[in-house]
């Protein structure tokens, strides 16, 4: 049975038709990474999918399939005549791969998110912040019909974002120059669309040689594309903004809604919203009646007072959906569906950060949107599994650094808890990036995770009256916006400027500076604060000694960055201060790119409390020993496995949440203390080999344990999904562990060989294994364990059945995982086109006395006597006579390799065909009729010429479409 994924997800379909999402905990059964003797670091799988994310707006559709790519530049020919030159800066002329009529058959076919530079190898004179992946230049083309019955709706286009300078055509006009990677370029496409059979072709190109981090940003289309149609009036895109508020007399939702019109007289309608609770039913509804004006945007507002509605919180990360309808003559028109959260937050100067007037210690890490294997182009399911990772921790905040996060990764943050610092990219009040800041709150002011707006970070005027201008600008654009909200900005210094721009903020953000929290706070006792940034620590996953020679940092959290600070003691100078409101530790992840502290041959980043596949360092077990307080937390490192250091001292760290820890070794008690929950417990004894054990204790009651054994060599690899299912939809995706094992089954944390893949049912998209100075490539079938593991991100293929992964290595036992694929509703794409090349522009002759040879050219600069016609534009009845339609046409590669048909579909006139001189057809009733030709094979220009009859009476010319199709 093939059923659609929410439903199967959210028993009671809530979210397609009844009514708001269940606070349904994602990734149910995988908040703790198992901790017994030799086990993998990585949670067990759930037999479960993730909930589907919610769906605000049903009118688009995916545009993620059927893409063309090309990498590198394709310069247009030259423009060698004055024609040419006349014709190449009018409408629908785009040059080279911008022309509709551009051969790119030839391309790759590629599904988005696609980030091209996690394709490319690392090259030493690459740049560094970038991971030194050369980048460059890309294009993407795309056709897709609209359906005739489309006319006369909106039709809208958006590229959720483009790393990174990206120019976009369509239908050979262009429609955008976008200079930022990180926000969604939104086509009206109404004016440039083409119905019915003729193709819409979208070109993009994509210059990544422009650079906007000092990270890895990838390159290319790396998030979603939608093309949605809607009513003549309808909602606008991120148009709907919910916002519950708590006032004197309780909740009450503001509900204003922007509306907007392409019908050129003013229009009356009704806005409609209804509330509804996580079990579908409506809890409140009201509507407002308002005009929207020919051709332009129109706003209506309303409240929905709520009576005690459940709160949105970490825990317990209660969403409503409001649902915003249009009414225009009586039929519903348009219709949002969006996730809202109740919740109250407030900054306090004295104590920190309130939600739902409780303090929460902000326990958050800064983000780039970057994995092993995918680089940028993260899949959905896959952003959703790295937060979890995080909630595993006790992570409760998210700084999206240093740009507008994909909107995917705010859905999660609703569904599972996270409070989010949403952070703009470029600190500018220039309009354009003005129009920036601006659509980042928009879009994402209605999530309950979002709790602030950076409006920079680190920028070198925040101590100058410059830029206190610029920050008091922005500032302003926020809160004019969202009022609800606090604006921050990530400062590193400066903050005790005469003139800076902390004094034009809500809450101060401190990028390090952790010595100066105190005196800040004196000098500004008014004044909120966070850590914004914090730590900068190094770790390499599962090393323990620091070796600079082989660019390996110790595990044992002793390496900062001179501007940073452990793990441990940045987050207790947090702690410790009630007043700081909490903090975001650099990095939550490994990403590639700004090597440090290392450079080459290191090409990722050493700072993350995970590496680059999601694997824990010791930084994890640091941040849940502090972070965790629902549960008991005990944890070891080293691992226990270190032949030939028989007797030598080793020092060894238990992290726990506990009151008291004993550390075991071989069964004799080797230490006990009063359990230091932010600096954790160390001791170093004699290594021995066995089994060392922590056991946490409170209340004198036992409450976790944790053990690590001396394990075997390898004998056997393994496989160990997330999950045992997934769904048959193309669009999941997941990491699976590859570790290998001793004899008696236990991961060997040591093991750093080869392993190779087979996968059927599915495609591994990636491969990592968490190694700062790997310059494995991230694609294909094989990646080397690095400190016991490796991964592969896998995607499954369409439909219901197995995914079958095998997985072997030089001299051990192979693994052979299956996973089960659903058969679950894909979600609908637009669909892929290819097939026909039109031959759409035409010049047209003036109405000749005499028959006229096919030969009859417009003379090189003629833009005037002979027309630009289309064809399916008849000419209309006129005097008798002659007229040529001539078109220079390049076929496409199969084509012009193995020959065509030439298609008229309809020509109104006696005619006769020419190609290159050559009659091909001739038809002698003058009634409107098709004419069809051989095109025999043959590169190159081809010129077609159709000599039309007039009769006087009826409509002549081309009168349908002309499409050349291949043999
Ligand atoms: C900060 C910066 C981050 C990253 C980090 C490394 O100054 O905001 O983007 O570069 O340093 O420690």
């Amino acid at each position: 049975m093939t059923v659609a994924r929410r439903d199967l997800l959210l028993g009671s379909a809530v979210v397609g038709l009844a009514g708001g999402m269940a606070p349904v905990p994602a990734f149910a059964a995988s908040r703790r990474p198992a901790d017994g003797a030799g086990a993998l670091p990585m949670p067990e799988p759930v037999d479960q999918l993730p909930p589907a994310l919610p769906v605000q707006d049903a009118a688009r559709v995916l545009m993620d399939r059927g893409w063309v790519f090309h990498e590198g530049d394709v310069e247009p020919a030259p423009l060698d005549t004055h024609n040419a030159t006349y014709l190449s800066v009018k409408a629908g002329n785009g040059r080279g791969a911008a022309a509709v009529d551009y051969d790119d058959s030839d391309w790759q076919s590629v599904d988005l998110p696609h980030d091209w530079a996690s394709f490319q190898p690392f090259v030493k004179t690459a740049n560094v912040a970038q991971g030194y992946r050369p980048r460059g230049i890309g294009w993407y083309r795309r056709s897709f019909r609209l359906d005739p019955a489309l006319r006369g709706r909106r039709i809208e286009l958006e590229f959720g974002g483009i790393a990174t300078n990206a120019t976009i055509w369509v239908n050979g006009s262009v429609v955008s120059h976008n200079f930022s990677g990180y926000n969604a370029v939104r086509i009206d496409l109404t004016p440039f669309a083409r119905f019915g059979d003729e193709a819409n072709v979208v070109a993009v190109r994509v210059d990544a040689e422009a650079m906007e981090g000092w990270w890895y940003e990838g390159a290319g289309l790396y998030r979603h594309v939608w093309l949605g149609h809607y009513a003549p009036v309808s909602i606008a895109t991120d148009g709907v903004h919910g916002d519950p508020r708590k006032g004197e007399s309780g909740w009450h939702v503001p509900v204003t809604a922007t509306l907007t019109s392409i019908v050129d007289t003013d229009s009356a309608v009704t806005v409609e919203a209804r509330l509804l609770d996580p079990q579908g039913r409506v809890v409140a509804q009201g509507q407002a009646q308002t005009t929207v004006p020919a051709l332009d945007e129109g706003k209506a507002a309303l409240d929905l007072p709520v009576a005690d509605p459940m709160l949105w919180s970490v825990e317990r990360p209660t969403l409503y959906t409001l649902d915003v309808r249009l009414v225009r003559d009586g039929q519903v028109a348009d219709e949002r569906r969006v996730p809202i959260g109740f919740r109250t937050l407030r900054f306090d100067a004295a104590n920190g950060f309130f939600l739902n007037d409780r303090p929460v210690k902000l326990k958050g890490v800064c983000l780039h949107q970057d994995h092993a294997g995918v680089g940028t182009a993260i899949p959905d399911a896959l952003l959703g599994w790295r937060l979890d990772r995080l909630k595993a921790m006790g992570c409760n905040a998210i700084r999206s650094s240093h740009n507008a996060p994909t909107p995917e990764l705010l859905d999660w943050c609703d569904r599972l808890g996270f409070l989010v610092m949403n952070e703009n990219r470029q600190f500018n009040p220039a309009p354009e990036y003005r129009a920036q800041l601006e659509w980042l709150v928009r879009r994402d002011r209605n999530h309950p995770s979002v709790i602030m707006w950076s409006v920079f970070n680190e920028e070198p005027m925040q101590g100058t009256p410059a830029g206190v201008e610029m920050v008091k600008r922005m500032a302003h654009w926020v809160r004019a916006l969202d009022d609800s909200r606090p604006v921050t900005a990530a400062m590193n210094g400066a903050f005790f400027n005469p003139v800076n721009v902390a004094q034009v903020v809500d809450v101060t953000g401190f990028n390090y500076y952790q010595g100066d929290y105190d005196r800040y706070h004196q000098l500004n006792p008014a004044k909120p604060m966070t850590s914004s940034e914090d730590t900068s620590a190094f770790m390499t996953r599962g090393a323990f000694e620091s070796d600079p020679a082989r660019h390996i940092a110790s595990s044992y959290d002793v390496e900062a960055a001179s501007w940073g600070d452990t793990h441990r003691s940045a987050w207790k100078k947090i702690a410790e201060r009630a007043f700081v409101a909490g903090g975001f530790v650099w990095t939550g992840f490994d990403y590639h790119g700004e090597p440090t502290p290392y450079e080459w041959p290191s090409i990722a980043s050493f700072f993350g409390i995970m590496d680059l596949c999601g694997f824990p360092k010791t930084a994890f077990d640091i941040h849940r020993a502090a972070w965790v307080d629902d549960q008991p937390v005990v944890a070891i490192a080293p691992h226990w496995s270190w032949p030939g250091r028989e007797g030598k001292p080793t020092k060894v760290m238990v992290l726990s949440n506990g009151e008291r820890v004993v550390l075991r070794l071989n069964g004799k008690t080797v230490g006990e203390a009063v359990v230091d929950r932010l600096m954790g417990n160390e001791c170093t004894i004699p290594y021995a080999p066995g089994r060392i054990e922590a056991i946490a204790y409170r209340g004198g009651r036992e409450v976790a344990r944790a053990a690590h054994e001396t394990v075997g060599v390898p004998v056997a690899l393994r496989l160990t999904p997330a999950r045992t299912v997934m769904a048959g939809d193309t669009e999941d995706a997941q990491a699976i562990t590859i570790d290998a094992v001793d004899a008696k089954g236990r991961h060997v944390p040591t093991a750093n060989l080869m392993t190779r893949f087979t996968i059927e049912g599915g495609a591994i998209i990636g491969v990592g294994n968490g190694d700062p100075n790997s310059h494995e490539p991230e694609k294909g079938n094989q990646r080397s364990l690095f400190n016991g593991l490796a991964q592969m991100i896998v995607r499954p293929d369409i439909g219901r059945g197995r995914i079958t992964i095998r997985a072997t290595a030089d001299g051990l036992k192979p693994a052979t995982l299956k996973l089960d694929r659903l058969g679950v509703m894909p979600r609908a794409q637009v669909a892929v086109m290819n097939g026909d090349m039109d031959v759409r522009e035409w010049r047209r002759s003036p109405l000749l006395a005499t028959r006229p040879s096919p030969d009859l050219a417009p003379a090189a600069s003629d833009n005037n006597g002979w027309a630009f016609v289309q064809a399916g534009t008849p000419t209309p009845a006129e005097g008798a006579g002659w007229r040529v339609y001539r078109a220079v046409v390049t076929p496409r590669r199969a084509v012009a390799a193995r020959g065509g048909e030439l298609r008229l579909a309809s020509v109104g006139g006696m005619a006769s065909l020419w190609v290159d001189g050559q009659l091909v057809a001739e038809k002698r009733d003058p009634k409107p009729g098709p004419m069809t030709a051989t095109l025999p094979s043959g590169a190159g220009k081809r010129t077609v010429a159709l000599i039309v009859a007039g009769m006087g009476n009826i409509d002549s010319g081309l009168l349908g479409r002309v499409t050349i199709r291949p043999r």
